[in-house]
């Protein structure tokens, strides 16, 4: 299919409370714990962008003011490290530095679910299919996930859910979903369970924290009612949505951190530092000796 729409913009939820993190997300985000040298946050920019995503659209919440921040100019820093010669740190600065005018923040006013934040970027995204990237999900793969559905998008058009792979015993954890026919480099999606009870779970498949999503969704989450924890999923949503579109399968063969758990973070800060040539040989060392 080559006439399907293309995807420009990627819409990031960060306006989460943080629990989990407690006392460190009282005054910092959660997406700004660092994962090695960068924030949690810069890996899924850094994805979208290698997908080709040009416009990077963060839905924040009260405190998050320092994730704007991070993405804009810091003036009197590169002021300063210019003064001083230090062309080294200069240049991660302007690796990092999305360009002016593409990105755009709004405010989820109270976190009533990730449904909910989603709907908030509906006037930014327009009548546009968009990529939704949770930021807490890190991904390690040359690729890129976001990339593989592209791949996928471009062939089949509609929906796309990234899935992983996942222990049958696990699947009680996650959002499963259930696999139907191959289209493209993929499969058709035919249903969709959270947290299936254990033994029930249509697939080992779960759904990892990548989407791709056409517009239609934003009119659905407009009238979403809260559903589990007394949140508006963006689950029920998509079911809905799937009555009258198609949603496509993509499996993602990379590693994927969940940084919103303790141990999901400090395993991603593990494997990075395990693949930094500078301290690899030291942090192999540290953990032989723990
Ligand atoms: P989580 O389920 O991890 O919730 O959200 P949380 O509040 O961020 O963290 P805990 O559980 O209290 O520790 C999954 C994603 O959805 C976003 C979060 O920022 C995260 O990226 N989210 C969730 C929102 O943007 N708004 C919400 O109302 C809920």
């Amino acid at each position: 299919m080559n006439s399907v729409k293309p995807v420009k913009k990627a819409v990031f939820p960060v306006a989460g409370l943080g629990t989990r993190f407690l006392p460190a997300t009282k005054s910092v985000p959660k997406e700004m714990l660092t994962v090695l040298d960068k924030p949690v946050i810069q890996y899924a920019v850094d994805e979208a962008k290698k997908a080709g995503i040009e416009h990077f659209v963060f839905v924040t919440g009260r405190n998050k003011g320092v994730i704007e921040d991070h993405f804009d100019l810091a003036y009197e820093l590169q002021d300063t490290l210019q003064k001083r010669e230090k062309k080294e740190a200069l240049a991660v600065l302007e690796h990092y530095q999305p360009a002016a005018g593409q990105t755009s923040f709004t405010r989820q006013q109270a976190p009533l679910g990730l449904g909910h934040a989603v709907w908030c970027a509906r006037d930014i995204v327009g009548n546009e299919p968009f990529a939704l990237l949770l930021p807490d999900m890190v991904m390690k793969d040359e690729k890129g996930c976001l990339s593989g559905m592209m791949d996928l998008y471009s062939q089949t058009g509609g929906n796309i859910i990234a899935t992983e792979e996942v222990a049958w015993e696990e699947t009680h954890k996650y959002g499963v979903i259930e696999k139907g026919s191959p289209a493209g480099d993929g499969f058709e999606i035919t249903g969709m369970v959270e947290k299936p009870a254990p033994g029930t779970a249509p697939s080992n498949l779960f759904i990892n924290g990548r989407y791709i999503l056409q517009p239609e969704i934003f009119d659905i989450l407009e009238d979403q009612k809260p559903g589990a924890g007394n949140e508006i999923q963006l689950t029920d949503a998509m079911l809905t949505l799937a009555n009258q579109q198609s949603f496509y399968g993509h499996v993602f063969t990379g590693q994927t951190f969940d940084c919103g758990s303790k141990a999901g973070f400090i395993e991603a800060n593990i494997a990075f530092a395990l693949d930094d040539a500078e301290i690899a040989e030291q942090i192999r060392e540290m953990l032989n000796t723990m």
